[in-house]
């Protein structure tokens, strides 16, 4: 339907806001893809030292998430998880950066709050949870995506177990170099430089 495409492009336009990108270069942090891992999400923003604007960086990517899909679920009911699996692909493929974006799991979260506040509730409590204890930022962030789509199937969500699931692939998929690393023992924890 027409409201499956307005909810497509919404979900699309506003994921695909490059925040890491644009507030680290506003704070004069120079340009986070020639940093650390090369990604714009909030994990390697914090790589600059500058902890204020990853926590930004983190907040925008979440909000960009969450905004298309409580939209969408108000007046396009129905579209809200067309609106998710877009604004996911917008955050890692922005058309404005040559396709080349994040890693979706900021913004995963915000979709998933967005959803059903369960799945958010579970998504935080995993992500938080994994980071308290491994401090992998890549490990934690799988964990969650993962976390989302079984919140879905248990907690009476099973409209969303598709979107979610297919968001997961791709967020999976965006960690191979991350996987790579943690099969090498070679990923870092959480907050050090490199
Ligand atoms: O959300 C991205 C995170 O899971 C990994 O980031 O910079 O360590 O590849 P990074």
């Amino acid at each position: 339907t027409i409201e499956t495409i307005y909810a497509a492009v919404l979900g699309y336009v506003l994921g695909s806001i490059p925040f890491g990108l644009l507030l680290a270069r506003m704070a004069g942090l120079g340009d986070v893809r020639n940093i650390g891992s090369g990604n714009i999400g909030a994990t390697n923003v914090l790589r600059t030292g500058n902890k204020g604007v990853a926590a930004a960086t983190l907040l925008m990517d979440l909000a960009k998430g969450l905004a298309p899909v409580l939209i969408a679920k108000a007046i396009w009911p129905g579209s809200e998880g067309v609106a998710a699996v877009a604004a996911v692909l917008g955050h890692c493929f922005p058309v404005w950066l040559g396709f080349r974006g994040g890693k979706g799991v900021a913004t995963n979260a915000g979709v998933s709050f967005g959803l059903g506040w369960p799945i958010g509730l579970a998504y935080a409590l995993v992500w938080l949870g994994m980071l308290g204890v491994l401090r992998i930022s890549s490990v934690a962030g799988m964990s969650a995506v993962v976390a989302a789509v079984i919140a879905a199937a248990l907690l009476g969500y099973p409209q969303y177990v598709v979107p979610l699931a297919l968001i997961a692939v791709v967020v999976l998929w965006l960690h191979r170099a991350n996987i790579a690393r943690l099969m090498r023992g070679e990923e870092p924890k959480v907050g050090s430089k490199k």
